[in-house]
């Protein structure tokens, strides 16, 4: 027998189920509210409170600074794991055999090209445009190029829609970055890996050889894994909610591209370099801003502290905090900002307005510091953080739509004006 919530209006008790997760998270299950109680709705601005559906993905436990993907920590799988490991483990719930493996990247290096009429859109967009906006854009686009409708419950056809997008997705970021460096676009090379041929594709000059470091290479995969997944954050809730109309995967990735450029959210990345820079520029006056954050009348707020969820470290900011002291070390680059970024940590940790608030610093907090290090411009920091996130969103949508989820609708509670006669113009 399972426990019961009691709901008690107007004298009135209703009961309700409660439901508990594999790691004991319990939520009370309200299918039937309004149902019962005659209409009574609940109201969660935000969704503080509101879990919108049960997930096998990603456990994430706030309190105690906890990540796992399908059970494994994020801490394992950004030492061991590579890049296309974790976006398979998190698509297809497993990690992957060597032959899957392989398959797998074979499968998308097939699908490694846009169509070259995709460049005639991007030809229209201003050079100085956001490339959120054009990968956002050019990630719609791909569906009047690949016009298929996925039927869901085809393994094979969802199979293919995964590594066309998985495949297409680091195309059109490379490219957003080439048009605006001015550089001509590229297709990289598949001998190379996944990473490794983004990073081509991205850098590539047309007058020189190619050479990385492969440290280069491990920061980009570490910082991709770290990125991977993060349960019903805002753009992976987008992503879900686009896709519970039936809409595709490619209009429902580029909803989530769109959700996560907002400041609030992956924009973060480039707030944060673009707040240590103005720091910086202003003398390195790290109290200033610490005030202006607290100010209740200043809308300033620092950049890559908070978070919704956890109200301890961020686990993966602990992780890229070690890896930029790393990577800075090991390329042999010194980076003033980083020094800022340290002391603006340290001064907030110990500020009553941020320990009493639980805020620390979250995984955008040190990410655009490695970012710059390895030469990605500050603008790309948020289209790293979409490619990073890719797998997450579609191992989302897979989930959503292979539970046959409903088409999300939240009610509201109306506040308006009550019903009036329309008036006239002339007597308006
Ligand atoms: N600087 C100053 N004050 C802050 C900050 C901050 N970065 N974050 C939260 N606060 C304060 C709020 O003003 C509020 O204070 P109050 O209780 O006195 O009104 C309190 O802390 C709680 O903040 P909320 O905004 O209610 O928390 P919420 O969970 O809604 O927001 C968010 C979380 C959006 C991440 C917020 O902390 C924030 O804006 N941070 C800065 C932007 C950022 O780094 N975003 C990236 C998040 S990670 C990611 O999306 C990948």
């Amino acid at each position: 027998m399972s426990k019961m919530a009691t709901l008690e209006i107007d004298g009135k008790k209703y009961e309700f189920p409660l439901i508990t997760g594999t790691e004991n998270e319990t939520a009370i299950d309200i299918k039937t509210l309004r149902g019962v109680t005659g209409g009574i709705t609940t109201i969660d601005p935000g969704y503080k409170n509101t879990g919108s559906c049960e997930s096998a993905i990603t456990f994430l436990n706030g309190e105690e600074g906890v990540l796992r993907y399908r059970g494994y920590s994020i801490e394992e799988l950004a030492d061991k794991a590579d890049f296309l490991e974790v976006a398979y483990l998190l698509i297809f719930g497993e990690l992957p055999t060597k032959e899957q493996h392989e398959k797998f990247h074979a499968d998308i290096k097939a699908e490694s090209h846009v169509d070259d009429d995709v460049k005639k859109i991007l030809d229209g967009f201003p050079k100085a445009a956001h490339p959120m906006g054009v990968l956002s854009s050019l990630t719609s686009a791909l569906v009047a190029f690949n016009p298929t409708s996925v039927n869901v419950d085809s393994e094979e056809e969802m199979y293919q829609a995964i590594v066309k997008v998985m495949g297409k997705f680091p195309v059109l970021t490379a490219w957003a970055h080439r048009k605006r460096a001015g550089l001509p676009l590229d297709y990289g090379d598949d001998t190379l890996g996944y990473v490794e041929n983004f990073h081509k594709m991205m850098f590539n000059k047309p007058n020189s050889s190619y050479e990385v470091d492969p440290k280069v290479i491990s920061a980009i995969d570490k910082l991709l894994i770290l990125h991977a997944d993060h349960e019903q954050n805002c753009s992976t809730s987008t992503v879900r909610m686009v896709g519970s109309s039936h809409a595709g995967l490619f209009v429902s990735i580029s909803a989530g591209i769109n959700a996560l450029w907002g400041p609030l959210h992956g924009g973060a990345n480039q707030a944060v370099i673009e707040m240590l820079e103005a720091i910086k520029e202003d003398g390195g006056d790290t109290k200033k801003y610490m005030a202006k954050a607290k100010d209740k009348n200043d809308p300033f707020r620092l950049s890559g502290f908070g978070h919704r969820v956890y109200k301890n470290f961020d686990p993966r900011a602990k992780i890229i905090k070690v890896a930029a002291d790393d990577v800075l070390e090991r390329l042999g680059i010194e980076d003033p900002i980083l020094d800022i970024a340290k002391g603006l940590e340290k001064e907030a940790l110990e500020d009553p307005y941020f320990v009493d608030r639980k805020l620390y610093p979250n995984v955008d907090f040190y990410s655009g510091i490695i970012y710059r290090a390895l030469g990605i411009p500050v603008e790309m920091f948020t289209p790293m953080f979409a490619l990073g996130r890719l797998p997450g969103w579609i191992a989302q949508w897979k989930e959503m739509r292979l539970r046959k989820e409903p088409i999300g609708r939240p009610r509201q509670v109306y506040i308006g004006e009550t019903q009036r006669s329309f008036k006239d113009v002339s007597k308006r």
